[in-house]
């Protein structure tokens, strides 16, 4: 039977990939990426991709993106985009991984992802209604909930985690 992957989820700027290299570093594994692989599948950036698409498009390839990743994972680190959550294959697929989430802060979280371009954070209101909507189905889904912290104390959270 196939192992359990370790599974980051958060809201943007939580620190998902920075922490995803951490455990794979630690594990001695390979990390995927959703949004990196989403992009690679469509051949744009993810702002590229809202821009001309729309939302509604972005979370369907999302969908089949993560289900994929999560449902064929053996063992490995899988670093989730922040709304992949909204997909019910998703969520069920997540059922069988070890899922830590990356707490961060509004204010945190608004700060790091209004430096990139991410087309969900531009406007603040609508940034922080998002935040406030997914918190619960964060909760409720993580098994390692990792609250916020800055890096040089992220890497040996991970490591016990990833010793445990
Ligand atoms: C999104 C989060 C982003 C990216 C896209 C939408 C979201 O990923 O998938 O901009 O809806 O929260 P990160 O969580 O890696 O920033």
């Amino acid at each position: 039977m196939a192992r359990p992957a370790i599974v980051l989820i958060g809201f943007m700027g939580a620190g998902k990939t920075t922490g995803g290299r951490m455990f794979a570093s630690a594990l001695r594994c390979r990390m995927s990426d959703t949004d990196k692989r989403l992009q690679r599948r469509v051949g744009m950036s993810i702002p590229e991709y809202f821009a001309k698409h729309g939302e509604a498009a972005f979370r369907e390839i999302e969908e089949e993106v993560a289900g994929e990743l999560l449902e064929r994972a053996d063992g490995g680190v899988i670093s989730l985009g922040g709304g992949t959550l909204q997909s019910e294959r998703v969520r069920r697929a997540l059922e069988r991984h070890t899922v830590v989430l990356l707490h961060v802060g509004r204010a945190t979280a608004w700060k790091r992802a209004k430096r990139s371009d991410r087309p969900l954070a531009r406007d603040r209101a609508g940034f922080d209604r998002l935040y406030a909507e997914r918190q619960a189905v964060y909760e409720q889904v993580a098994d390692v909930i990792l609250p916020e912290v800055d890096r040089q104390l992220l890497k040996p959270a991970v490591a016990v985690i990833a010793e445990a």
